[in-house]
């Protein structure tokens, strides 16, 4: 099992023959442990945990606090795995916030590396001044769900050839900036294929098609945890809210004739 660093990382770029970088979503300790036992290059404690595990409408509700909590768990149970912490919004922006929250969730939860959404001339000083003073940041550009009011709304990005410009020179200066690999979401196939042939760090498509260098999804929609449908890039792999919702059903099913007063048998015995 390859356990990853930033200098490893930095160096993967998909060729004939090798295979993707593969990156999971992960939360919780538990899930961590069985993580940390297969073969998943990276963990991303990704703010998506507002949407999937606290019933937030946006991941713009989710807190530095909440993404330290999280993020540590994860790292407990992950001791193998190269850990990427997403710094939530809100919390980077102005430099100096930017800088004193990106230190404190990476200190606090002993994850590897944290991750920022966008580059602006303000995103990419904060990388180059993290990275400076050794904290490691990976980029996340297309869609940017932080920025989903401003954005309006979820979509596919890179339609044109304005903003297929723009994301090729943002996903450069990432890389200039000192990131050591950049998430693209929802970024059409095609220009993700040329981002990744453009720049020498990894990128990691979410939603862009199969030519990136790695590819990340939310675990629970892998799995199919949530009563909702998973999004329609992500074939899940098991229906785990289905299994659980029988399982338990079936255990309210067992006990609903036992009753200590009629046959000394209780819950659980
Ligand atoms: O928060 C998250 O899970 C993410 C991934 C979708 C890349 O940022």
């Amino acid at each position: 099992m390859k356990i990853h660093t930033t200098r490893s990382l930095r160096a993967t770029k998909i060729q004939k023959g090798s295979s993707p970088l593969q990156m999971l979503t992960c939360y919780d300790f538990q899930t961590a442990q069985l993580l940390d036992e297969t073969d998943i290059d990276l963990l991303l404690v990704g703010d998506s945990l507002g949407n999937v595990i606290l019933g937030y409408e946006t991941t713009v509700e989710v807190s530095l606090e909440e993404m330290i909590v999280f993020s540590s768990a994860v790292k407990r149970g992950a001791k193998n795995k190269f850990v990427v912490a997403d710094l939530p919004f809100g919390t980077y922006s102005t430099f100096e916030s930017g800088i004193e929250n990106a230190t404190k969730l990476f200190q606090r939860s002993k994850a590897e590396a944290i991750k920022l959404e966008g580059a602006s001339e303000h995103q990419l000083k904060l990388i180059k001044r993290l990275t400076e003073t050794g904290v490691p940041v990976m980029g996340h550009i297309g869609l940017t769900p932080q920025s989903v009011h401003e954005l309006g709304g979820y979509y596919v990005h890179g339609k044109d050839e304005k903003s297929q410009e723009k994301l090729l020179q943002e996903a450069i200066a990432l890389e200039k900036a000192g990131a050591f690999c950049v998430v693209l979401e929802c970024v059409k196939e095609e220009l993700s294929k040329k981002i990744s042939e453009s720049i020498s760090i990894p990128t990691i498509g979410i939603g862009s098609g199969d030519f990136t260098d790695g590819q990340v999804l939310v675990t629970n929609d892998l799995l199919h945890m949530g009563k909702q449908d998973p999004p329609k890039f992500c074939q899940p792999v098991a229906n785990f809210y289905e299994l659980k919702k029988t399982a338990i059903e079936k255990y309210i099913e067992k006990n609903k004739n036992i009753n200590p007063y009629n046959d000394g048998k209780s819950l659980n015995h």
